[in-house]
């Protein structure tokens, strides 16, 4: 877990070290844009290339490299993606996504992200909308040996824009927006002081407590969080050791295991295992006949 722990910490210096680099790569980029806006000299058409043997000098294709979004009143945060395809004959990694502000995450598909040749797939952006007015014009690098990349989003918040929340309650509800963009978010960033500090060289009954508890021992437990004293199912060893160690790809329940991109070993998912087994007695169901 120090290990998971070091590798955030380096991850924020890198960011905080990156910083004026940053500002320097989003002066360019809005030159950039600058530039494309003026009008274009008529441009001579090439030659017809065949599509199919055009060899492209990158070899990433994205469908753009600017993405803009009008916030709408209630909007907590505004969620873009670019979709990007590998049209080289090679494979092309790309080893991380970094954004030039704490209110604004990029997420791969998954860290790092290999895209074989004609692969595609999406990388989702979240900007934090709270307590913002105006304009913001944030940028992502992706960072990769062969195809890096600056992309940039635009969020535009019309005057008299609010998501009408109290500041806990948006919180709360951009905390879920996350989630809801990554499961494992409770990992990383500024989740891990409640949601992952809390639960360092703890095992069994005090691990549950501050890893698990939060979420599903909160005294107002959102909707969506199973009560789980009140289930009525099989819980046996394997469920507990399933529910832990994988979680539920499409909902907020994040995987624990180190494998997934969790903070938990094998010793320490038995030993919750173990006091679940114990603390959460067999509800009395018939077991299934063919089980
Ligand atoms: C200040 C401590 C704190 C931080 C920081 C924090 N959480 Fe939480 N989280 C909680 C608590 C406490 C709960 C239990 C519900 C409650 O009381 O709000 C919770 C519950 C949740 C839930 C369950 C749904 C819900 O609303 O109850 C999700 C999902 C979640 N947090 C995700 C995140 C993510 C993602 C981040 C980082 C972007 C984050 N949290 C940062 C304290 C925190
Ligand atoms: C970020 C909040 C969060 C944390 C932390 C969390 N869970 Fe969950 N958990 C959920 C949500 C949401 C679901 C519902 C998943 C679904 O929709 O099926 C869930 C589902 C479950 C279920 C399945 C219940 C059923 O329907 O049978 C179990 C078991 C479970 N969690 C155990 C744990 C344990 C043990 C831990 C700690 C290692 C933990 N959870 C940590 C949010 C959380």
């Amino acid at each position: 877990m120090s290990k998971y722990y070091s590798s955030t910490q380096q991850r924020l210096t890198k960011l905080t070290d990156n910083f004026s680099f940053m500002r320097l790569l989003m002066f360019l980029s809005l030159m950039m844009l600058v530039g494309c806006a003026l009008p274009k000299p008529a441009t001579t058409t090439p030659p017809v290339v065949p599509v199919a043997s055009a060899t492209s000098a990158e070899p990433l294709v994205w469908d753009a490299s600017t993405k803009e979004y009008t916030a709408k009143n209630g909007d907590i945060a505004a969620h873009l993606f670019f979709a990007v395809t590998n049209v080289s004959q090679a494979d092309v990694l790309i080893t991380e996504v970094t954004t030039s502000c704490g209110c604004t995450v990029a997420r791969l598909p998954s860290d790092p992200w290999r895209l074989t040749p004609k692969a595609g797939g999406r990388i989702q952006v979240v900007v934090d909308l709270r307590g913002k007015s105006g304009e913001l014009f944030k940028g992502i690098v992706v960072q990769s040996p062969t195809a890096p990349k600056q992309l940039n989003v635009r969020v535009i918040m019309p005057p008299g824009f609010t998501n009408g929340l109290n500041p806990t309650m948006a919180d709360r509800l951009f905390n879920q927006e996350m989630s809801q963009a990554d499961r494992q978010s409770v990992f990383k960033g500024s989740c891990v002081k409640c949601h992952l500090e809390p639960a360092f060289g703890k095992n069994g009954a005090a691990l549950y407590q501050v890893a698990c508890g939060i979420c599903h021992d909160a005294t107002h437990r959102a909707t969506m969080v199973p009560d789980l004293k009140t289930l009525h199912r099989k819980m046996d060893q394997d469920y507990w050791k399933n529910w832990v160690t994988h979680g539920k790809e499409g909902t907020l329940m994040p995987a624990f295991t180190a494998k997934e991109g969790g903070p938990l070993d094998d010793q320490q998912i038995a030993s919750l295992v173990t006091y679940l087994e114990t603390q959460y007695p067999q509800p009395k169901i018939a077991p299934a006949k063919k089980d």
